[in-house]
């Protein structure tokens, strides 16, 4: 039932253009419309001004929906780019997402659902999850850790890394997650980053079948963490794990050790809550810093109206918690909430590709969140796997990580969503925290492909190279014009790193790193990142951080890094790589190099190609050309369009070009 039409956009800012033409247009279902909070558009579009007229009146009536020690004096300071929220507010994370319902009859409700991967399942009721989030940060508090000391968290999707979270946010001890897929390289630059002095992991974890260790590389990583004293053992796979005498724990003896009383500890709404790591366009992953009230009131205020979550519901979200959705959308959200959050551990072709169907059908599933990629390859798998199981449950589903094909949404909505749940396609980032563009499932009519209208308190644009606002369907850069409660607070011990990445390239306004267009209903497009990060399978990947990784491979003189459209993963790693003298080029060496940057990054990073090459494109100061290399990535044997009047050697593009499979 196509309402409106929209074309392809006139690019306002050089390499950004969309040649997307989708013209049909879905309303959320009657029903739904009519139990939802918000049931019209109307009803959205009056709120949402309301948001922008009045936000302090706006956020201030929103944050009565979380727990207070202290009411706040000043709802938002503004000095920018800094912003603090609920200024004088006094409050803890872990109480909001426990205590407060524990004097209710949620008390005795499934908080979280946990199905490993060989198919045990545990469930933890808000008293008990309390119970456990108590325990720890009581052992965390044995082992000195203090209100403000950073805790390094490296776990699989255990009930445990929910736990591990609370307790933290419990004691005012912020947590950095590192996911459990990274390598230690990575562990030891993050954790040796931010100064944490004491680790939680487990010995291993199931994926695909067998048991990995996870440890190992605990251990690997702390040959260069000096400050870490402490590192606490979860036991999942009872697989042999060394344990160092004085340093390592087992968190299930070490919890004998200690009660289960442990007062939630009093603190400022700014407080940090957590850092975590993300890819940007340098070699070092920046440390996004968030605090306590504002992202706790994005997360709880997001999953409230997008998901219009209910008690009664069972909520699926496939992130892992090592990543920003599994922080606000596995734990914080769903638990201020009083949800019931469903964990699985494993992957989602195991032991057949129809584990997911399987969770929702035997869980009884209700909303369903996960990436675009993963529907590319649930389609992949084919519609055979769905016949058998019953997904009428349903109700909601939801999208995130990178601007969701057509093609995906439709399967979606009408072989998930049997036609009836609406699809929250949610755009949001590391660093902004909670949803920022969505559609409010019961109101807005849906666009496959288009996140459609940004949240409340949301002033979002799009503009041109200079900040001019573009019209209707011209491309452009993604700014949001104003602080909201979620945002991040800094880059943890870089503030000028932080000004400089987020708000200068355009002065005064939050710049996202990605491109869109609006279409003439005011419905955002986004087009993918325009800086130097790459999507790949929903995963935020700088390209230099795999160009450091590769440069430090014993054969490699000088390596750049682009990215190649793929149908499965959105974006797929192409490494051009110059050797050094006397080393040649073979198939042995493509696998060296590869796995190589999968032991200093983690295997989501490894090249799907390495090219080798004479030498890369430069401009005439020295810069390497990744337009061109993209477009070389791009058309193996194909015509470069790109400018080249700058290319020092035009040889080295005719090399290249003759290197493509
Ligand atoms: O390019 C956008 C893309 O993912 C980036 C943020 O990545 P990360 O911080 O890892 O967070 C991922 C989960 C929120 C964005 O800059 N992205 C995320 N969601 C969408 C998206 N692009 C289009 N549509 C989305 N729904």
């Amino acid at each position: 039932m196509p309402m409106t039409t929209s074309s392809p956009a006139p690019a306002a800012t050089t390499n950004i253009d969309s040649m997307l033409k989708e013209k049909r247009v879905f309303k959320p279902t009657a029903k739904f419309s009519k139990e939802a909070r918000i049931g019209t558009l109307k009803k959205y579009k009056k709120m949402h001004r309301a948001s922008l007229r009045n936000p302090d009146k706006f956020w201030g009536k929103l944050a009565e929906d979380l727990s207070w020690f202290k009411p706040w004096k000043k709802v938002c300071v503004w000095k920018p780019p800094f912003a603090e929220w609920f200024v004088g507010g006094k409050l803890n994370a872990s109480y909001n997402c426990l205590d407060r319902h524990l004097t209710g009859p949620l008390r005795n409700k499934a908080a979280i659902i946990w199905e490993g991967e060989p198919g045990e399942v545990v469930t933890l009721t808000y008293l008990q999850l309390h119970r456990e989030v108590c325990l720890l940060a009581n052992v965390l508090k044995k082992h000195g850790v203090k209100s403000g000391d950073r805790v390094m968290i490296y776990l699989p999707m255990i009930p445990e890394a929910v736990t591990a979270m609370l307790a933290c946010a419990r004691i005012g001890a912020p947590h950095s997650v590192v996911f459990s897929g990274f390598s230690a390289e990575a562990l030891k630059e993050r954790t040796n980053d931010c100064g944490a002095k004491i680790i939680i992991t487990s010995d291993g974890g199931y994926r695909r079948g067998s048991a990995l260790a996870v440890k190992a590389n605990v251990d690997k990583a702390l040959d260069g963490c000096p400050k870490v004293k402490s590192v606490l053992v979860v036991q999942r796979t009872k697989m042999e794990t060394p344990m160092t005498p004085g340093r390592d724990f087992w968190l299930h003896e070490e919890a004998q050790t200690v009660n289960a009383v442990c007062e939630p500890a009093v603190l400022d709404s700014e407080h940090p809550l957590f850092i975590l790591y993300t890819s940007g366009s340098t070699g070092k992953p920046k440390g996004i810093l968030h605090t306590t009230a504002g992202y706790l009131l994005g997360c709880h205020t997001t999953t409230k109206y997008y998901f219009d979550l209910r008690p009664e519901d069972v909520y699926f979200c496939t992130a892992d918690v090592g990543w920003i959705t599994g922080h606000s959308y596995v734990a914080y959200g769903v638990l201020s909430n009083g949800g019931t959050s469903l964990i699985y551990e494993g992957a989602p072709n195991f032991p057949e590709p129809d584990r997911f169907w399987r969770l929702i059908d035997k869980h009884k599933v209700n909303i369903f969140y996960t990436a675009p990629t993963a529907i590319r390859s649930f389609i992949k798998w084919g519609d055979d796997w769905l016949a058998p199981h019953d997904l009428s449950s349903l109700r909601l589903l939801g999208s995130v990580g990178e601007p969701i094909n057509p093609e995906a949404w439709i399967w979606f909505y009408e072989k998930i969503g049997g036609k009836r749940c609406p699809i929250v396609d949610t755009w949001w980032q590391t660093e902004t925290g909670a949803h920022m563009i969505a559609p409010m499932p019961g109101a807005t009519p849906m666009k496959p492909g288009s996140a459609t209208l940004p949240f409340f308190g949301v002033d979002a644009a799009v503009v041109d190279d200079r900040g001019r606002e573009v019209g209707p369907n011209v491309g452009g850069k993604l700014v949001i014009k104003r602080p909201w409660p979620s945002m991040l607070r800094s880059i943890y011990g870089d503030a000028t790193r932080y000004r400089k990445t987020y708000w200068s390239e355009i002065p005064g306004v939050y710049f996202a790193g990605d491109g869109a267009r609006r279409d003439k209903d005011g419905y955002f497009w986004i087009q993918g990142r325009i800086d130097d990060v790459l999507n790949v399978a929903g995963h935020r990947l700088g390209t230099s951080e795999v160009e450091s990784a590769l440069a430090s491979h014993p054969d490699i003189a000088e390596a750049a890094v682009v990215g190649r459209p793929d149908e499965m993963k959105g974006q797929a790693v192409v490494a051009f790589v110059t050797l050094k003298n006397g080393v040649t080029a073979s198939p042995a060496l493509k696998e060296s190099i590869r796995a190589h940057v999968g032991k200093e990054i983690g295997p989501i990073a490894k090249p799907d190609d390495v090219r080798f090459a004479e030498g890369l494109p430069k401009t005439r100061s020295g810069k390497i050309m990744r337009r061109l290399l993209k477009e070389v990535a791009a058309s193996p044997n194909g015509i470069i369009h790109g400018d080249t009047t700058t290319l020092e050697d035009l040889n080295v593009l005719a090399k290249l070009k003759e290197t493509g499979e």
